[in-house]
């Protein structure tokens, strides 16, 4: 095996360690929405390099940066037209060089977004793939005849609603697409589709990102037969499939998490392994099982270093409802490694899911302190270190396509994805001296960074603090965790390391809350981490909102 070392690493400041993924705090920047250093109302790689000072400083310790390949942007670069290139809408690939090397001298590693499930149907193996049923790419995606009565071959659901299959008249068949028409899906029977996607992944690693996050890690394979899905009642609302979306009426055992997607799993993590210290995040959305198949595709060393869970990102943030998904995918993973995130670009943000429909901006501290102590890797999304609530988008502004199919009782993802707010007096709060692709919302604003950092106070400094008193404290990065049964609202456990142990307690809920914790070992309540709580003997009281830490005898 070679080992190719990424030429622009710092070393001064990113030390060599094949295992810094496990608990890293992991930054999402979607693109589009962080800078506009053009004036083209989009957001770009230049923006984001200009802000990795800010993001160094935050405490993170890598950026994962959703799309930035050639795309014509259907679905705002899940739909990628090119592999090997930056969509010029965001830069070119020179920008992405100085980005990586400017991250790694900020001690930050880099993850990018590879979307491999599906391309866009303006990708030149898709273009060709569809002149007819003989030429050289003819089986590159998912092709099938229509049934007798001129039906698709099968029942299953597109995400984004309707058939997953479309008719192309060039080649009188249908073609698979588990999200819009325009990504249709690859074949990942085929041996060439898999070599080609490969060579995605090393076309980066080549330049020296650390890692990727996986689009959709689960949706790779589909049955080879193509049975049809069975029906279900869809008991609970869950992230890909809200209650007005057909797809949740379905067990998808035949269009995902196929058997053959571990194998081709191993495959990538053999790429991975020739390239020193990276890592993969593959994005797990399941109904069914979510946390055995996280285990299964995390399990031993030739999978995927982490899965990347929904649990956090839909429904309310009880403190029952942590304890369930996380104790349960605890008690499921073995050796297997988790990311935790309660906000990204495709989800309600966090402080606008508490509870039925109030928004608690001031319970945002306590929840992105939750994430990063939870055993895992934490997802933190732009704007939730601000304590952003979801953004209001009128109709007219949308631009999802999924929130326009899905009108109005869904109202797709457009307002979690607004621009950030980086100075409070400036035209669209200095993120573009243009108009912005979508609106910035006036409560970002008002809270927008140039505020919090004047407000010691803020979300922001906040979160600094947390994080960088996290950094001292292993057992919350690599530690076990056990969890403890504390009044309803309040949500505890321990995390432990070798001699570092800590008991964290978190006050979920906007009344102050008193918790006895005789008998766990407590020894003295720990500072530094910038919550408020009171000990008194081995009880403490928590004001609303806060959080306690305590030493624990190891
Ligand atoms: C991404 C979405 C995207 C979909 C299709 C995902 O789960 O996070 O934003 O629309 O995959 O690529
Ligand atoms: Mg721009």
């Amino acid at each position: 095996m070679t080992a190719s070392t990424s030429s622009n690493k710092n070393p001064a400041v990113l030390a060599a360690d094949p295992d810094w993924w496990r608990g890293a705090v992991i930054y999402q920047i979607y693109p589009r929405s962080y800078l506009d250093s053009n004036g083209d109302g989009i957001g770009d790689l230049p923006g984001i390099t200009t802000k990795l000072p800010y993001i160094a400083e935050l405490g993170a310790d890598a950026i994962w940066i959703s799309p930035f390949m050639k795309s014509p942007m259907d679905d705002f670069g899940y739909d990628v037209s090119d592999y090997e290139d930056v969509d010029p809408m965001f830069g070119t690939l020179d920008d992405f060089k100085e980005l990586v090397e400017k991250a790694h001298a900020q001690g930050l590693r880099v993850l990018i977004d590879l979307v491999i499930s599906h391309t866009s149907d303006q990708h030149a193996w898709f273009k060709e793939s569809r002149q007819d049923r003989t030429n050289p790419k003819a089986d590159w995606y998912v092709w099938a005849d229509a049934k007798d009565d001129g039906n698709p071959p099968n029942n299953w659901l597109s995400v984004f609603g309707g058939s997953s299959w479309q008719w192309d008249t060039r080649r009188n068949q249908y073609y698979l697409h588990n999200f819009l028409r325009s990504q249709p899906d690859l074949n990942f029977h085929n041996e060439e589709v898999q070599e080609a996607v490969l060579n995605a992944a090393r076309f980066w690693l080549d330049i020296g990102v650390d890692g990727f996050r996986l689009d959709t890690a689960n949706f790779y394979f589909h049955d080879k037969e193509l049975r049809s899905n069975p029906g279900r009642k869809p008991e609970e609302e869950s992230v890909s499939t809200p209650k007005t979306n057909p797809y949740g009426y379905q067990v998808h055992v035949y269009d995902k998490t196929r058997p053959e997607n571990i194998a081709f799993l191993t495959k990538l993590r053999a790429v991975m392994d020739e390239y020193k210290d990276t890592t993969m995040v593959g994005e797990i959305g399941a109904d069914e099982d979510p946390h055995q198949i996280i285990a299964d595709y995390t399990a031993g060393h030739d999978r995927l270093h982490m899965a990347y869970s929904f649990d956090l990102l839909a429904g309310d943030q009880t403190a029952a409802h942590i304890r369930e998904k996380v104790s349960n995918l605890e008690a499921t993973i073995n050796d297997g490694w988790a990311s935790w995130a309660m906000s990204n670009h495709d989800v309600i943000r966090v402080v606008s899911r508490l509870g039925a429909g109030f928004e608690k901006r001031e319970a945002s501290s306590v929840l992105l302190a939750v994430v990063a102590s939870l055993r895992g890797s934490p997802c933190l999304y732009q704007g939730e270190e601000l304590g952003f609530e979801e953004a209001n988008v009128a109709f007219e502004d949308l631009q999802d396509p999924y929130g326009i199919e899905f009108w109005p009782n869904f109202k797709g993802r457009d307002g979690c994805r607004t621009p950030m707010a980086w100075e409070t007096t400036a035209p669209n709060g200095g993120f573009s001296t243009g108009k912005p692709w979508l609106p910035v919302d006036a409560r970002h604003l008002a809270n927008a960074v140039s505020v919090q950092e004047n407000d010691p106070a803020s979300a922001l400094h906040r979160a600094r603090t947390f994080l960088k008193w996290r950094r001292q404290h292993p057992a919350l990065i690599k530690g076990d965790m056990k969890f403890l049964q504390l009044e309803s609202d309040v949500l505890g456990f321990t995390r432990t390391l070798g001699e570092d142990s800590v008991l964290c307690v978190f006050n979920l809920s906007d009344q102050e809350k008193t918790v006895s914790l005789t008998g766990q070992g407590v020894t003295e309540a720990l500072e530094g981490h910038g919550f408020e709580f009171a000990m008194d003997g081995k009880v403490i009281t928590l004001p609303a909102w806060q959080a306690g830490f305590l030493k624990l005898d190891a």
